[in-house]
């Protein structure tokens, strides 16, 4: 039974992606509203199909399946909730619920249908428990949250703002404990400050918004009755890493004159990281981070590198130049170019410093998701969410060794350093005419075609080479979305999180929307990125050619195009459409231990809250999407984590709705009325005990 999209709720019009213009202004700069960074001319799919491989050779090649280790399956099972329990927080169902036996093995919950309660709605028969909230004192010494008397130092010790990117890694010895890591992307000074004065913020409220920013990492300990999660405080390994924390940047650009600054002559050494969207879990025990969008932090720019980056020429929206003189591009104009990188944490290393890889190239990284090759080499592909910017994929040419010393650790951590980065070019496999931009399918049926991944540089121990016409390796490491505009990569609408299936090899990649394209002077549809205005978004299935991850060729096909089930221009990889949820705005992605796709939402223009939505990638159920979750109002859905017997998403930026303030919030969750709106980290369980959609 189809859920019904509720009548109440109104989608902004004016704010792409449905985010009220709170999100625009605090999350990425006003971006939507800034002209389209690239206005470079490279080609379009429907330009490019002569010479291209044929699909049907490259699904052939494929036929032959090696499952490379995934990240997406680095989570670890958490404790079996022994026996039935009573959830903390009533589970509730809306809408008439689809029958909780359907589905594909790991998808047998009743559907929560779209709703706009100001909650974490979950399935029938499902428990949750908040794990970690912002201002939860994880340090020794840091105090319990107050926030009528915040300040920068309590805040350093406390969990951060903004919860987005989450990891579980397994911590051996300690029973029904794990270590999670979260990213904080960035602050709403509105909804974190009473009487907050945007013109005038104080040195105290912009320190406090330092030490919200960077992550996170904190031990949780499961129930051993129910998949309750909580945190640990004051755990040897809890962290804290702000936009103050020393990094170290290596790789092929590290000590580059573009990144040389009067506080570090070195080149090497960075202070924090900022706006760290989504991430990865590596294979050899770390976590990576993605800067996303860096350029709203650094005033002043007048440079057309920097134009590029969308870095603005006045002053930024929370006046950080004014208390540090680095984030004016004026006065400090390379400190701009020492962020935008994946960066490299070791959560078992208290002591270690954080690393920021130029090897992985500088852009509005969303996410970094980690395979490896057959031969132990790290593939890290990674999207730059911006409207008309590509996908990226770096391979190392380095072999991650097995074990725990400190030299094999040490051996991992320069992983990606070295190898080649590439950029995604796509082609379609049908004429050009029969993508008309409504969303209609082509008369073969399907949104496909192939493509390759164009190399632009490659670092070796002793020295990188450009691959691109007249850059410099250096350039093209620091300049990366010229490099990519310069070899005719694929103009995307918003790529985002990216993920290899830890079951097929198969890579699913998430294109949030794009209300520009086809508008005005903008690329036009094509067959990757099929609607004009794109509202809704769509997820892109590719195959690697041979299936394997360092492949330079691929196949591809729309693995679901987004929106009302309803609206002809959708496509849910065959399925039929009366019986799948809709969905709108996909963002992050990630695996359950079956082959499962889980996709979280930012920005859904249903009239329903985001959420959380599982669909099967394989079999007879192919394309069977079911939402999970919503979150409370405001929010988007983060950081989604499937283990066997627990969901764990981030809430992040609830209560950001435009208007809102301490004073006159739009949300009360997660403590309810009187209490100040908190993003944070939330669990969700079967109360019977039993293991999640069997
Ligand atoms: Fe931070 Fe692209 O979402
Ligand atoms: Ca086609
Ligand atoms: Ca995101």
């Amino acid at each position: 039974m189809r859920k019904l999209l509720p009548l109440i709720g109104t989608p902004s019009q004016s704010h792409p992606g449905g985010r009220s213009a709170m999100t625009c202004r605090f999350r990425c700069g006003d971006a939507c509203f800034h002209e389209v960074p690239n206005t470079s001319d490279n080609e379009y799919v429907g330009d490019v199909i002569a010479g291209a491989l044929s699909r049907r050779s490259m699904m052939r090649a494929a036929a032959v399946v090696t499952v490379a280790g995934a990240a997406g399956a680095a989570s670890v099972a958490g404790a079996r909730p022994a026996g039935a329990a009573t959830p903390e927080a009533s589970a509730a169902s809306y809408g008439k619920p689809s029958a909780p036996s359907k589905g594909a093995r790991g998808l047998r919950y009743s559907s929560v249908a779209p709703n706009t309660t100001d909650a974490v709605t979950v399935p029938d028969g499902y428990g949750q428990n908040v794990v970690i909230r912002w201002g939860e004192p994880i340090l020794r010494g840091a105090p319990a949250f107050d926030p009528e008397n915040q300040t920068p130092a309590a805040q350093a010790g406390q969990f951060g703002y903004n919860n987005d990117f989450l990891a579980l890694l397994p911590l051996p010895g300690e029973r029904n404990r794990q270590l999670l890591v979260a990213n904080h992307e960035y602050t709403d000074e509105i909804l974190m400050f009473r009487g907050y004065d945007a013109a005038n913020p104080t040195r105290q409220q912009v320190e406090i918004a330092w030490a919200a920013h960077g992550l996170s990492a904190v031990v949780v300990e499961g129930d051993r009755k129910t998949g309750k999660l909580v945190a640990v405080p004051r755990h040897p390994l809890n962290r804290r890493v702000t936009a103050t924390t020393e990094f170290r940047i290596t790789g092929p650009a590290a000590g580059s004159a573009l990144l040389k600054t009067s506080a570090d002559p070195t080149g090497t050494k960075a202070l924090g990281t900022l706006n760290n969207c989504s991430g990865g879990t590596t294979p050899w025990g770390t976590t990576l981070h993605g800067e996303e969008n860096f350029n709203q932090y650094f005033a002043n720019s007048s440079r057309a590198t920097d134009k590029r980056y969308g870095i603005g020429t006045g002053a930024t929206e929370r006046k950080w130049e004014r208390f540090d003189k680095r984030f004016d591009v004026a006065q400090e104009p390379n400190e701009v170019h020492r962020f935008g990188y994946v960066v490299e944490f070791d959560p078992y290393d208290p002591a270690s410093t954080p690393r920021k890889h130029t090897a992985l190239g500088r852009f509005k990284h969303e996410a970094a998701t980690v395979r490896l090759t057959c031969d132990g080499r790290p593939v890290v592909y990674s999207g730059d969410d911006e409207r008309f910017d590509y996908f990226y994929k770096f391979v190392s040419s380095k072999r991650m060794k097995h074990g725990t010393s400190r030299a094999v650790r040490e051996h991992n951590l320069s992983l990606l350093d070295e190898g080649t980065l590439y950029v995604a070019k796509l082609t379609g496999d049908s004429p050009a005419i029969e993508i008309d931009g409504t969303g209609k399918l082509p008369s073969d049926g399907e949104f496909d075609g192939s493509g390759e991944w164009i190399p632009l540089a490659t670092a070796t121990a002793k020295g990188a080479v450009s691959h691109v016409e007249g850059m410099t390796a250096e350039e093209v490491f620091v300049f990366t979305r010229l490099a990519g505009d310069k070899v005719g990569a694929t103009k995307m609408d918003r790529p985002e999180d990216i993920e290899p299936s830890p079951v097929t090899g198969k890579v699913y990649v998430a294109l949030t929307n794009n209300s520009n394209r086809g508008v005005g002077t903008n690329a036009k549809a094509d067959e990757a990125n099929p609607r004009n205005a794109n509202k809704h978004g769509h997820v892109l299935e590719l195959t690697e050619r041979w299936n394997q991850p360092e492949s330079t060729k691929f196949a591809w096909s729309l693995f679901l195009v987004a929106g009302d089930p309803d609206d002809p221009a959708t496509y849910f990889a065959g399925f039929p459409k009366d019986d799948v949820s809709p969905i709108s705005c996909p963002d992050n992605v990630a695996f359950d231990p079956y082959g499962n796709l889980w996709i979280s939402t930012d920005g859904a223009q249903l009239g329903s809250h985001d959420g959380l939505f599982g669909v099967a990638t394989r079999g007879a159920r192919r394309g069977e999407l079911k939402q999970f979750l919503t979150v409370p109002k405001g929010a988007e859905t983060c950081g989604p984590i499937i283990q066997e017997r627990r969901v764990l998403v981030a809430v992040q930026h609830p209560g950001e709705i435009d208007g809102a303030t301490v004073e006159k919030p739009a949300s009360t969750w997660p403590d309810g009325p009187g209490k100040i709106v908190r993003p944070a980290v939330v669990a969700v369980w079967r109360a019977d005990g039993d293991d999640i959609g069997v």
